[in-house]
């Protein structure tokens, strides 16, 4: 089976840029993965689009990336901070493209804390679809696992999430409660080992990189991308780490909705092998 030989992950969006950093954060995440195989051969992969498509559009142009040579957008899930940039992003590729999202892309859903939040991207219910069709989109509502090229996988959606008695979908006249079930990440085969790429994670690292493993039949050793850890204590911080660790995650770098208390525990166990994301960066990760 042919895998990729390698990928370049740049940092499109992020909450951090860090000082002296020309580059643009925003509240949200997005990658360019650039899969190669061979020395001519690549294929470039928009995963997520942050809140806006400006930063992104101008972050792409500083590291010499082109919205016309992207190949396919893979949406991690429905939340703004991923969905956000989508259609701007469309109307600079100028061609047909792929939009492959959980089935949940677009569904109007709302978070109730101290007040009532819309936490989609803010295009009206049912109008997302047909507004990424005029911009020459092709929206693939897949919530299995699906492979996208040679060694390039979705994980899917999960099922099973934890109780969440705080976000809801809204459909007809009801409050459907939104377990953050409907998330699916990227997982990458580079032939001894496979690298994963999140959103935020809602489902669980810990079962996302499981569920990676097995759609590969390889180990993963990499995780990049949001982990969704905020507000977690400290005990529960360092078992998902060690839980990592344990699985054979030798790298990891978190970004996006992480949280500091998480990146500071995931410091404390992988030390060097845990780097802070910021936009702007790039990553090479090969075979
Ligand atoms: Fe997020
Ligand atoms: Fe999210």
């Amino acid at each position: 089976m042919v895998v990729p030989s390698r990928i370049i992950v740049y940092v499109l969006a992020d909450d951090l840029a860090g000082l002296n950093n020309p580059f643009i954060a925003q509240h949200g995440a997005s990658y360019w993965l650039k899969i190669m195989y061979g020395s001519d051969e690549r294929v470039n992969i928009l995963f997520d689009t942050g809140t806006y498509p400006e930063p992104i559009i101008d972050n792409m142009e500083r590291l010499g990336l082109k919205p016309h040579d992207i190949d396919y957008v893979v949406i991690s899930h429905n939340h703004y901070d991923h969905t956000g940039g989508l259609l701007g992003i469309l109307d600079k590729v100028g061609h047909m493209v792929p939009v492959i999202a959980p089935s949940s892309l677009g569904r109007a859903s709302i978070h109730i804390g101290e007040r009532l939040r819309i936490i989609t991207a803010p295009i009206y219910p049912g109008r997302f679809l047909e507004e990424i069709i005029t911009r020459k989109g092709y929206p693939l509502l897949i919530d299995e696992p699906v492979k996208i090229v040679d060694g390039v996988w979705t994980t899917g959606v999960f099922d099973h999430c934890s109780e969440n008695n705080e976000t809801f979908y809204v459909e007809k006249g009801r409050l459907i409660p939104d377990t953050l079930c409907d998330e699916l990440s990227m997982v990458i085969d580079l032939g001894s080992y496979g690298v994963v790429i999140t959103g935020c994670a809602h489902p669980g690292i810990t079962r996302i990189v499981e569920k990676a493993s097995k759609i590969i039949g390889k180990k993963i050793e990499v995780v990049v991308g949001g982990l969704h850890l905020v507000g977690y204590e400290e005990p529960r911080l360092r078992t998902i780490a060690e839980e990592l660790r344990d699985m054979g995650v030798e790298k990891i770098y978190p970004g996006h909705c992480t949280g500091l208390d998480a990146e500071y525990m995931l410091k404390k166990i992988y030390g060097d092998n845990c780097v802070v994301l910021r936009a702007g960066m790039k990553l090479v990760f090969s075979r």
